[in-house]
């Protein structure tokens, strides 16, 4: 069988890590590449010369999809350029699409994205990257066996300028749902200080994170789990990105991708598996094998859907005066 045709549209740095996951495969190649700006195509094109010396570049995605035959797109294309490219390359007839996080900026675009991906048996990844890595992989896997007991509450934090909720918050939400194991249920929220009438995404695809709020958060599972959002655009002395899950019988502490684990008076660290591949790249080559052999995305776009439901919920949290919200926010949830 020809290897499957690879094209990648957003040609920055994320861009160049997605195709790091096509590297040594035998049955993927990298075809094409489509960015707005020439020199980011040109770039992309000296990065990967010696390992894919005929990547045809575009600066127009519609047309890559027409002439190209693409079977498998990744998408890095800035936060709220996730859709349309989605949806065009859906009805052009591409198998498997990796695409950048947030899934979309508006709920619209989220069940467009979703219609489509449906409608032509699309194998749809997204990159929450956290579910990736052999290490957060694990965390879940104890969680769910039983390694500190039943799960009551797990706390997230979140701080620094990428602070907000469209741009790292994304991630955040979805390591909470992802450890939860269960859907989101309902939210309330206080937007940070600043941002008391934001009502809508107002950003500009990520590249101002200033434009957009982070929140501190509240949201209840389906399963009874807890979870606290704790997030601010500050800084913040510390580390910025830490968990803390509390069972019925011990706790796991997480401070960026260290675990330790804590129960019958024992402090241990959790130590990630070995894996030949973490978090990105992992990510594109779990797509291909999919395409290949079967099987299920560790990120399946009705997840990223409850993180969109999450965010836009926190926000209509704060427009109704900071009350609770029942998920989902749409009628076709
Ligand atoms: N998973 C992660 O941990 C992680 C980390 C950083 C960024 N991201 C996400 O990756 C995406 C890209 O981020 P980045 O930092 O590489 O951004 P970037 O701005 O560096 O690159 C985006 C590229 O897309 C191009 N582009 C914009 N609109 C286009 C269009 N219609 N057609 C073709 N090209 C277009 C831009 O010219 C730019 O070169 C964002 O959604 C961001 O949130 C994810």
């Amino acid at each position: 069988m020809a290897p499957y045709r690879v094209g990648v549209i957003g040609c920055g740095g994320i861009g160049i890590q997605h195709a790091t996951g096509l590297v040594g495969l035998d049955n993927a190649h990298l075809v094409a590449a489509c960015d707005l700006n020439p020199k980011a195509v040109a770039a992309f094109q000296d990065h990967w010369a010696g390992t894919w010396d005929a990547i045809a570049p575009y600066a127009d995605y519609r047309q890559m999809l027409a002439e190209q035959q693409l079977d498998v797109l990744t998408i890095a294309t800035p936060d709220d350029c996730h859709a349309e490219p989605t949806v065009d390359a859906a009805r052009a007839g591409v198998k498997a699409i990796f695409c950048e996080k947030p899934l979309a900026t508006s709920l619209d675009d989220a069940r467009r994205m979703q219609r489509a991906v449906a409608e032509h048996g699309v194998v749809f990844s997204v990159d929450h990257t956290r579910r990736f890595k052999p290490i957060w992989r694990k965390l879940r896997k104890l969680v769910a066996a039983g390694a500190i007991g039943e799960l009551q509450y797990v706390v997230g934090t979140l701080s620094g300028k990428r602070g907000s909720l469209f741009r790292n918050g994304t991630h955040l939400i979805d390591a909470l749902c992802y450890l939860a194991g269960a859907r989101p249920a309902w939210v309330f929220a206080e937007l940070e200080d600043g941002y008391q009438d934001h009502t809508a995404y107002r950003g500009d695809g990520g590249r101002t994170p200033s434009l957009e709020p982070s929140a501190s958060g509240y949201i209840h599972f389906a399963n009874g789990v807890r979870a606290f959002y704790t997030g601010t655009s500050k800084k913040t002395a510390g580390s910025k990105w830490r968990f803390e899950l509390v069972g019925s019988q011990g706790q796991i502490l997480i401070d960026k991708d260290d675990a330790e684990l804590l129960r019958d008076g024992q402090r241990e660290k959790i130590e990630p598996p070995e894996a030949p591949l973490s978090g990105i790249p992992a990510g594109v080559r779990e797509l291909v094998e999919i395409l290949d052999r079967g099987g299920a995305t560790s990120s399946p776009i009705a997840a990223a859907i409850d993180v969109v439901e999450v965010i836009f919920g926190f926000i209509e949290s704060q427009r109704r005066g900071n009350v609770r919200v029942e998920l989902p926010l749409s009628e076709e949830g």
